[in-house]
Parts: C-alpha cells; structure tokens; sequence
C-alpha cells in the first residue's frame, strides 16, 4: 500500500471531530475520548454506528477532543497497530456495540483481544489511567439482556488497567433510533442525553478516589407496547425470509434436531 492509500485508509476508519481536524490539532491539554462503535453491519446504517454520531454531536462543544473508529472498517482495512497507537494516546474509550446472541458481535472480540495483546507487549514508560465506558443496544425490548456484555468490557478495562465507569443499556435499540424523532421518545432521550453527561462529567473529574461510589449501570427502552413490538419485530423476520426465497414456515425448522 502506498503511503497516500494508507493515509485515506487511516482517516476513513478514524474520524477526529469536531474540535480536532487532525492528528496535530489533538490537544494534549484537554481530554481526548475516542468512541469505538463496533457493529458488524455492512450496507445498513447500524443503530451503534448512529449512536456514535450522537454522541460526537453531542459532544461538539466540550472541552475534550472526540474521535471515530469504527471496527469493522478497521479490520477490513488497516493496520490495527495504527489503530491501536491512537487507541494509547486517549484518555477514554465510549464503546458501542450491538448485542448478539447475549454478548458482543465477534468482531469486537477479537478487536479488544488484539488490543489487549498489544498492551501487554508495548510498555510505556507513563501510561495515563483511561477510562472505558460501554453503550450496548440490543433488539428486545428488555435492557437488563445487555448486562452480560457490558459485564464483559469491564473484565477488558481491568485487562489494560483502565478504570470501568458505567454501561448505557438500550432495549429497543432498533426502535430508538428508527423512531428517534417521534413525540414518545422524548423521555428516552433525555435519559440518554443525562447519562452522556454523567460520562462527560466523570471523564473530567479525572481519576476516581477509592472513597468515591462506583457508578451504575442506566437501563433504558422505548416506551412502546412490548406486544406491539414484539409483533413488528415478527414481521421483519418474515419480511426478510420472503426476500431471500423463504417462506414464514422455513422459519421455524430445526434442521439441528433429530
Ligand atoms: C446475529 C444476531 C444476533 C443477535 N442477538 C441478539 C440477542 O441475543 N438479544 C437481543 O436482544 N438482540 C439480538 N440481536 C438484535 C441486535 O442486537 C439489534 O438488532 C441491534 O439493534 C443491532 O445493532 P446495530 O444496528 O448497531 O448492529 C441480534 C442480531 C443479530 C444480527
């Protein structure tokens, strides 16, 4: 790869904004939060991917500089030791990512195993101590599925010796963000908006004393009948099947049971 194609590589999977236009415009004075939104979608927008954005424009007028990676582009198309230099130099990671099958899409598995490999290998001399924060969506409407996986990127956080601030939990993620603009979902993003500014605040207030409480876990879900939900979400599976020539019955076959 040339040196051009690696720089257009490099800015395509991480996004400095909006307060740094490049790597020189980081400022070391202020805080640098880098958001890590890991959703294995390729074509369709991903709820963790809008989400990003959210928090990016939220953000905008913070004293911290704000960056972009977004992992899978990051694997499918670069050096993840560049990535993971960058990764070093922030003083916190926000990740976000969709639930699967009760934990964390592969992907971002292997990007935090990878990540911790390279921390254990490089030893800086003065590590600043990082804080993780997690933001999970999943598809049910029930936010407590999430637990597991956050419970899991905290295990990480103690792997690189960062600090685990809190987990966003969002049911209904799907919902969220394709109804983000509807009257109803005004609680749920005010919610949202005071849960970003818990993370804002802790990333400020620097390293947490021993005497100071640990922060919790905020759940939250569309504010919409479970029932009605749940019967939209059905008839996605099925309008899906049809698209790829299957009928509604082939959904329910257990080609794995005697
Ligand atoms: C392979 C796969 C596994 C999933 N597993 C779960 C799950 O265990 N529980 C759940 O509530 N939602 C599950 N979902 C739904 C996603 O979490 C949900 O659609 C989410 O909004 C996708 O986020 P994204 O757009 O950022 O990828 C799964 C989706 C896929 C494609």
């Amino acid at each position: 790869m040339t040196e051009k194609m690696e720089e257009e590589v490099r800015s395509e999977n991480c996004k400095i904004g909006p307060k740094g236009d490049s790597e020189s415009s980081m400022n070391k004075d202020s805080s640098h939060v880098i958001l890590i939104d890991a959703s294995p979608k390729v074509s369709e927008k991903s709820v963790s991917e809008w989400f990003s954005d959210y928090c990016r424009d939220y953000w905008k007028n913070e004293s911290f500089t704000v960056e972009q990676i977004n992992v899978r582009k990051s694997i499918k198309n670069a050096d993840l030791t560049e990535v993971y230099k960058r990764m070093e130099k922030a003083d916190a990671y926000v990740i976000i990512f969709p639930l699967y099958f009760f934990c964390m899409p592969g992907i971002l598995t292997r990007f935090l195993q990878d990540y911790v490999c390279f921390f254990l290998e490089h030893s800086e001399p003065v590590r600043q101590k990082k804080k993780v924060y997690a933001v999970v969506n999943c598809g049910f409407p029930e936010p407590e599925n999430n637990e597991e996986a956050i419970h899991v990127i905290k295990s990480f956080s103690e792997k690189i010796q960062a600090e685990f601030g809190f987990g966003i939990s969002l049911g209904a993620g799907p919902m969220i963000y394709g109804a983000k603009d509807a009257p109803f979902m005004k609680k749920v993003f005010h919610n949202i908006e005071e849960a970003l500014t818990m993370i804002k605040e802790d990333i400020l207030a620097g390293e947490r004393k021993p005497e100071q409480q640990t922060l919790k876990n905020v759940y939250l879900t569309a504010n919409f009948p479970r029932k009605l939900y749940l019967s939209f979400g059905s008839k996605g599976w099925i309008k899906t099947a049809k698209a790829n020539q299957l009928e509604k019955g082939e959904l329910y076959k257990r080609p794995y049971s005697k």
